[in-house]
């Protein structure tokens, strides 16, 4: 059984007031998704919609338990707690994390009502994988009322060093909760060992290798990176519909020499302004010209009442505006800018299209677009400029890593990118192609699970 704050998809209402379910933004469904898929089990979320208790349903062919939030809840626990306190604390404070009172006590509430429903639903003696940082509470919550169950608890996100991680005032709590999973897995070994040293320094508890001993048990933390389904993204993207489709993409783009693409939830931790400032000293230092060069930058809507996401949108939205006010020219912008969701085989032509893929968060758990892209590549066409704060630079080492602080670091990382001969490009795409073919999705489940099972024998 799946416990994650959101399902996999999305309630959404369309103008005429009509509703419809859309698969739900963010790097946690696309890797569940495909995975809960080859398997039977019930996944427990949000529909993403204010509203009340909502019966179970199977929704092509995952069974589906709605857990109802109310219009409070949704401000004080999914954007207050979850999205002003936890995400920016645990992203390195990119932003300044707000604590309040009120948002605490929903978070609590709210990990409540999940863990009684999991209690509820989950069969005897079941494995239950509860998800990332909106449910921190829920592994002891459900310990306590189901000690049968085997408790898996994956963070998607980066865990924090301790010195910020002190800042939080629930920072024994959100210990405690974590410690009622069997298993506590992260992105990266730093994130598991974050945790064990808060474990031993705030908690004080023994601990021996990569466990700690809490009420009687041992709590193993690890490192699992989380990835995609590599092979069927590739299938998608080498199917001829898609590869007509990027064809038609250049020419709709008209005919570039050069297509630079970014894609990101529109989340301040992604570093969007980072890429389109480094494009904009480009055309300016005449480096590059536009239209010849073209930047498409694909940002999802996401957490738009938060009031740090409502300020990024308008500071990005401005920025693109200047660079086209000064570089564009009649049908011709240097920047194609879309806010909006889009089908998986338009991303996929999208990448296939792109000449240059810039991933520049200043801080991501993962980043599964860096890895689609790859996945997206077997023409091996196509470089990729990554962050070195993104949890797949540990992997994808054949990319331009950069440090997206400094401006200068990613212009030179994108001007080479650009300039790569393809016979050198198609080596670095093949390596980390390899690589990605390895540790994907089935590896990342199967050697979580593995670890469950051993730290419960
Ligand atoms: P995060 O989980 O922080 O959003 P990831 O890069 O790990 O970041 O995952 C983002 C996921 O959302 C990817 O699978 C990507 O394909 C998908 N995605 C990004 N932009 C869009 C979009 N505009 N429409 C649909 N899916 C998108
Ligand atoms: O992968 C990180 C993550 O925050 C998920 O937990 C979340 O579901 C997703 O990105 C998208 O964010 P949200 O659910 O707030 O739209």
């Amino acid at each position: 059984m799946i416990v994650a704050n959101r399902l996999p998809v999305d309630q959404v209402t369309d103008p005429d007031g009509s509703t419809r379910w859309q698969r739900s933004p963010g790097g946690l469904v696309t890797a569940l998704e495909p995975f809960m898929r080859q398997r039977t089990g019930a996944w427990l979320g949000w529909s993403g919609a204010a509203g009340g208790a909502a019966p179970q349903f199977d929704h092509e062919g995952l069974h589906l338990v709605p857990i109802p939030l109310s219009a409070e809840e949704i401000d004080r626990y999914y954007e207050g707690f979850s999205n002003a306190s936890l995400w920016p604390l645990y992203h390195d404070v990119v932003q300044r994390p707000e604590f309040h009172r009120s948002w605490w006590d929903s978070y609590l509430q709210v990990n409540e009502r999940f863990a009684a429903a999991a209690a509820d639903v989950a069969a005897e003696g079941a494995t239950v994988w509860v998800h990332d940082y909106q449910l921190q509470l829920v592994p002891a919550m459900l310990r306590k009322a189901r000690p049968d169950l085997r408790i898996g608890f994956f963070l998607h996100i980066p865990f924090p060093p301790m010195e910020l991680f002190m800042q939080l005032p629930w920072r024994r709590q959100i210990m405690t909760g974590l410690l009622g999973a069997d298993l506590v897995g992260f992105q990266r070994p730093m994130g598991a060992q974050n945790f064990l040293l808060i474990a031993r320094r705030l908690l004080g508890l023994r601990s021996s290798g990569s466990s700690v001993q809490h009420d009687g048990r041992g709590v193993h933390a690890s490192a699992f990176p989380i990835s995609i389904d590599i092979k069927a993204f590739d299938e998608l993207a080498s199917s001829p519909e898609v590869v007509e489709r990027a064809a038609q993409i250049r020419r709709e783009l008209g005919e570039p020499e050069k297509i630079i693409l970014g894609v990101d939830r529109l989340d301040y931790t992604k570093g969007i302004g980072v890429r389109l400032r480094a494009f904009k000293e480009l055309l300016e230092d005449g480096s590059i010209s536009a239209p010849q060069t073209v930047l498409v930058q694909v940002a999802t809507p996401s957490r738009e009442r938060i009031d740090h996401y409502v300020t990024m949108r308008e500071e990005i939205e401005k920025t693109v505006g200047h660079i086209n006010g000064d570089y564009g020219g009649i049908g011709g912008p240097a920047v194609h800018y879309l806010h909006q969701f889009m089908p998986r085989d338009e991303l996929a032509a999208l990448y296939r299209a792109a000449d240059v893929m810039a991933v520049t968060p200043y801080r991501d758990g993962m980043n599964l677009v860096a890895k689609e892209y790859v996945a997206a590549r077997g023409d091996l066409g196509g470089t990729l400029v990554l962050s070195e704060f993104a949890g797949a630079a540990a992997e994808l080492r054949q990319a331009f890593l950069v440090n997206p602080h400094d401006i200068a670091g990613v212009k030179a990382a994108l001007r080479e990118a650009l300039e790569l001969p393809p016979a050198v490009a198609a080596r670095r795409m093949r390596a980390m192609r390899r690589t990605v073919r390895r540790y994907d999705l089935d590896h990342w489940a199967e050697s979580f699970f593995a670890a469950l099972e051993e730290q419960v024998e």
